[in-house]
């Protein structure tokens, strides 16, 4: 069963520098994103990732914010005119049993970092994924060792598995469950 959606409330745990140190978020990213990518981050929140991001698929590259949240897609919105970069990003609101994304085969890589365990239909949710990624395009899926216990993300990842993904890396550490899926 999906745990509890974390309330935009919580936006300011989600969004600060500290959180940097502990993520590192550059180093996680920097070696899967290019110039010119498009690049989808679902179940953004209140953005932690997306200027890095935009900032990583250059002027030429496009981000896709997604949220279930509309609260945390308006809390991303000020973001995005504070950092100057609304060009290169656009918001997204899913619904809770779809993404609601339109077309297959144009997203180079997507990052769900602490939200699949908050996924209604995680089954749905993969394919989806799968589905709007190009051929050979990447997933990091990412979730917190304190919140998420080990058989629930061995769970996750059958469904990945199931939806078409192999495991191109993982990384397991004292505060994460990390995965790269590859869709062939
Ligand atoms: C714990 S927060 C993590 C936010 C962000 N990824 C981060 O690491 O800062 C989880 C987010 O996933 C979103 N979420 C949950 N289920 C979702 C779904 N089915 N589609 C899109 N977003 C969803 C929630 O609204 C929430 O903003």
């Amino acid at each position: 069963m999906a745990h509890a959606v974390c309330p935009a409330e919580r936006a300011r745990m989600l969004d600060n520098p500290l959180r940097s140190l502990l993520v590192r978020p550059h180093r996680l990213l920097n070696p899967y994103i290019k110039p010119g990518m498009t690049v989808l981050d679902v179940g953004c929140g209140p953005g932690f990732f997306i200027t890095l991001l935009a900032e990583l698929v250059g002027p030429s590259g496009h981000v896709i914010a997604a949220d279930l949240q509309q609260e945390m897609l308006d809390i991303v919105r000020e973001k995005l005119k504070r950092d100057n970069i609304s060009g290169r990003v656009s918001l997204h609101k899913t619904h809770a049993d779809s993404l609601d994304l339109t077309g297959s085969g144009y997203i180079d890589f997507t990052i769900a970092f602490h939200m699949v365990h908050e996924v209604q239909n995680p089954d749905t949710f993969f394919s989806e994924v799968y589905t709007v990624l190009k051929p050979g395009g990447l997933f990091l899926v990412s979730e917190p060792r304190g919140h998420v216990k080990k058989n629930e993300f061995d769970e996750e990842i059958v469904l990945a598995k199931k939806a078409g993904f192999t495991i191109m890396s993982d990384n397991y550490s004292l505060r994460e469950f990390q995965v790269i899926l590859h869709k062939a």
